[in-house]
């Protein structure tokens, strides 16, 4: 059941992305680079089924859904640039700047960003407040309080011994603000009542954080291939990880312990968060 309704999320979102008015120009040609390929497309999938839970159709936020895919693909251009992570490969090819040079892909990058509010801002999204609470959110998700924040505090603990608490705001800054506010994003789009919209925030931000654990965990024990991306990355550029600080196996208890938070946050739920549950220790398990 989990399986077959994660392909339909993907079904959905993949058929818009593709339907989406990319030209054969230069710069839509390389944002259109980067969306597609190997991408999980976490963020809009939990949007999608954020909605389900609270009663919504997972198709009328589609749009929304998929803004928020945009602006994950921006910070991924921008965070493998020779600036930051430097790393030349993502979902399984090279790196958008290896393509199209480092102009280009800081431009593509701005370009995804913009258009993910065009679509947060097409008048189909439904009603003008909710719209407005979302667009707003969203923008402090993505910004100086949230992922970009946590990127700059990335950057700024290369090479630094950061204790837990400063690594846990980086990866709740860089990681968890998108991924919380992709699960609000549904609730609040399909209707959630405040208390659903609540429980969703708190499964979304443990979660986020059990994600980012995984991706240290998995830049240490994973395989390049199968990433779609090159493993050992954080190492190089001496990142302060839940690897780096606790070791493996320590770091394996902080996701587990932050899986189980998730997990307990949809009591409320009952049956209708089944999926979200189940995507909670999909994470837990991935392999890339
Ligand atoms: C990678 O994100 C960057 C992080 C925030 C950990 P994903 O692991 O979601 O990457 P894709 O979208 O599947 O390529
Ligand atoms: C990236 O974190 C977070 C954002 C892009 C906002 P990482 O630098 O750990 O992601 P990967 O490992 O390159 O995918
Ligand atoms: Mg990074
Ligand atoms: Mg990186
Ligand atoms: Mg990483």
């Amino acid at each position: 059941m989990f399986k077959e309704t994660f392909q339909r999320y993907i079904s959905m979102i993949e058929q818009f992305l593709a339907q989406l008015p990319w030209d054969k120009e230069l710069l839509n040609q390389s944002m259109y680079y980067s969306l597609i390929g190997g991408g999980k497309r976490i963020r809009p999938v939990l949007a999608l089924a954020s909605a389900e839970a609270v009663g919504g159709d997972p198709q009328a936020i589609l749009s929304a859904a998929v803004s928020l895919e945009l602006i994950h693909t921006y910070s991924l251009i921008h965070d493998d640039l020779p600036a930051m992570d430097n790393d030349d490969y993502r979902r399984g090819r090279l790196s958008n700047h290896k393509v199209y040079g480092e102009a280009n892909a800081i431009l593509a990058g701005d370009a995804l960003l913009t258009y993910a509010f065009e679509l947060l801002a097409d008048p189909a999204v439904g009603q003008p407040e909710k719209q407005l609470r979302i667009i707003r959110e969203v923008a402090i998700a993505a910004g100086k309080d949230g992922m970009v924040g946590g990127q700059v505090a990335d950057v700024a603990g290369e090479g630094k011994t950061l204790n837990l608490s400063e690594i846990e705001a980086i990866h709740k800054g860089k990681t968890g603000a998108l991924l919380t506010v992709s699960a609000r994003l549904g609730g609040i789009l399909a209707g959630g009542t405040e208390l659903q919209i609540k429980a969703l925030s708190d499964y979304a931000q443990a979660l986020g954080l059990a994600f980012q654990i995984k991706d240290d965990i998995l830049d240490v024990v994973g395989n390049s291939e199968i990433l779609g991306k090159p493993a050992g990355s954080d190492l190089r550029q001496g990142k302060a990880t839940y690897v780096s600080l606790l070791g493996l196996e320590g770091a394996e208890q902080q996701l587990k312990a932050q899986i189980q938070k998730a997990q307990s946050a949809l009591e409320p739920f009952n049956e209708d968060a089944t999926f979200l549950s189940e995507l909670a220790y999909f994470i837990e398990q991935r392999q890339h």
